[in-house]
């Protein structure tokens, strides 16, 4: 069975966050167990794309509105990351460095989705299902099904993944004349709200919708900037999946971007060699827990509170702690977090920037991830955290509940709690530094950890299973 999956982001071709990871990582999977899964995105001028050979596999000229817009269709030669790997180059709209903040991304992502159904339309492809991936696919459901440039190809099932529920990708209606000719009588599925809404319609159109995780499609009928009813309305069509990782690329026995590798053996005298490392780079002693942030510095992600809740805990538990921050976002987030750096310098450091090296090591050095997460429809960085043997603390919704189970409760091995606020982080914390005096038992959680499965493997194949009750013949 062939399938497409369509995305903006792709590991590691371009990466702003786990979108990247999981479209990186999943149609591997998929195509070890039998499929033949190719990722289809924007041309980005980024290292992987000057650095690798691509074949122009077709090319032809398309209308955005009355603009006339030449493409390219390029494939990857050798297929070396698991896959076929397709990039949509349009000279002036699709050939840039950024995957997202342009002005006009409006225009490249509906260029890139009409580019793409002329191509498996002209020649002559016919994908077995098609599969999206957030908002910025969002309107190939509907020009599939209501579209008369592509009704050869409106047999195809279609399956939207949602990633994250926050953001639409919506555009004013006077833009309407950039979609290829549509029937008129349909276009309510394109509304949301008054505008075209790519994530309403998609989940209006597709056969199928999933979420990154069960408690996020619960979630998405209370809280999705605006679609709660749509959601609610729709829940039948709904599945809830978790992600996997790539245990390929996240293993500590053998990462190239940590400097002592370990297996759950060795946890305790590796893990304490990437501390040191990691310590001696930002000034910290090895002998005192290590929490540590990756993430995009947003309200999402809970950064706006980690400012407060570490000075609180910092005057809490005076010099015994230390916390590391590596990540980039809200200007605002950044500033407190470099001034709560300057004035705590011996306890805290703080990267600002993107540094996929540096986010290895940290999981690997680290002995706590926090994520004080107030929206997380997966999350991948507690399941590396596991993986590594680092303990996440997290706040308890979406994925983060449905992967990591509190150390007080019978199985548990991580740290939860229920609001996104300061009292709620800084309570958490101090578990966690109790938790550090207690070696045994944090070794012992460590390694029960490390044993958990979080492969693609399981929800790789729960992803097969929906393909298969859509198109029988796969
Ligand atoms: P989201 O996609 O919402 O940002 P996820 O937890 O799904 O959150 O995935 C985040 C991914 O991005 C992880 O692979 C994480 O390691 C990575 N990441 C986030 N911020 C940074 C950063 N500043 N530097 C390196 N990697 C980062
Ligand atoms: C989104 C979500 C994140 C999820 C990722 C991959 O970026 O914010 O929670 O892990 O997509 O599905």
């Amino acid at each position: 069975m062939r399938i497409f999956h369509l995305s903006a982001e792709c590991y590691p071709i371009a990466k702003v966050g786990g979108l990247a990871d999981v479209v990186g990582a999943l149609p591997k999977y998929q195509n070890l167990a039998g499929l033949q899964a190719a990722v289809v995105m924007p041309y980005y001028n980024r290292k992987f794309v000057q650095e690798n050979e691509f074949d122009t596999v077709f090319q032809a000229s398309t209308l955005l509105g009355t603009r006339r817009l030449y493409f390219e269709i390029l494939k990857e030669k050798t297929d070396k990351l698991g896959f076929e790997l397709y990039l949509v180059k349009i000279p002036g709209l699709l050939d840039r460095e950024e995957v997202y903040q342009y002005p006009d991304e409006t225009e490249q992502f509906i260029a890139f989705q009409i580019a793409f159904l002329d191509w498996i339309s002209y020649s002559q492809q016919s994908p077995d299902l098609i599969h999206c991936h957030d908002h910025h696919s969002g309107l190939v459901p509907f020009l599939l099904y209501h579209s008369k440039l592509y009704t050869r190809l409106s047999h195809i099932p279609t399956v939207l993944t949602i990633h994250n529920g926050q953001y639409h990708g919506s555009f004013g209606w006077d833009k309407l004349s950039y979609l290829p000719e549509i029937d008129l009588t349909k276009t309510g599925l394109l509304d949301w709200g008054g505008a075209i809404n790519p994530l309403a319609s998609a989940v209006k159109c597709c056969w199928r919708y999933t979420t990154v995780s069960p408690s996020y499609l619960t979630e998405l009928s209370i809280s999705s900037n605006g679609l709660e009813y749509l959601f609610y309305m729709e829940r039948a069509k709904g599945v809830g999946i978790i992600n996997g990782i790539d245990t390929e690329i996240w293993d500590p026995k053998k990462d190239p971007m940590i400097p002592h590798k370990f297996s759950i053996k060795q946890i305790t005298k590796g893990k304490q060699a990437d501390k040191e490392a990691l310590c001696a780079r930002f000034g910290f002693s090895p002998d005192k827990p290590l929490i540590s942030f990756i993430g995009r510095l947003v309200l999402e992600k809970g950064a706006d509170l980690l400012a407060a809740a570490m000075e609180e805990s910092f005057n809490e538990h005076p010099g015994q702690f230390n916390f590391l921050i590596l990540g980039a976002g809200e200007k605002e987030t950044e500033q407190e977090l470099l001034e709560l750096r300057d004035f705590y310098s011996e306890q805290c450091n703080v990267f600002i920037g993107y540094d996929e090296s540096l986010a290895h090591l940290i999981y690997a050095g680290s002995d706590f991830l926090l994520m004080p997460s107030r929206v997380e429809p997966c999350g991948l960085n507690q399941l590396y955290a596991l993986r590594y043997g680092t303990l996440p603390i997290v706040r308890s919704t979406g994925g983060l509940r449905d992967s990591v189970i509190d150390f007080g409760e019978e199985g548990g091995y991580g740290i939860r709690f229920h609001n996104a606020s300061v009292e709620d982080i800084c309570t958490s914390v101090t578990r966690a530094l109790n938790l550090f005096q207690n070696t045994k038992h944090l070794q012992f959680l460590q390694k029960l950890m490390m044993a958990l499965d979080f492969s693609w493997d399981r929800s790789a194949k729960e992803y097969y299973e929906l393909y298969k009750s859509l198109n029988p013949t796969i």
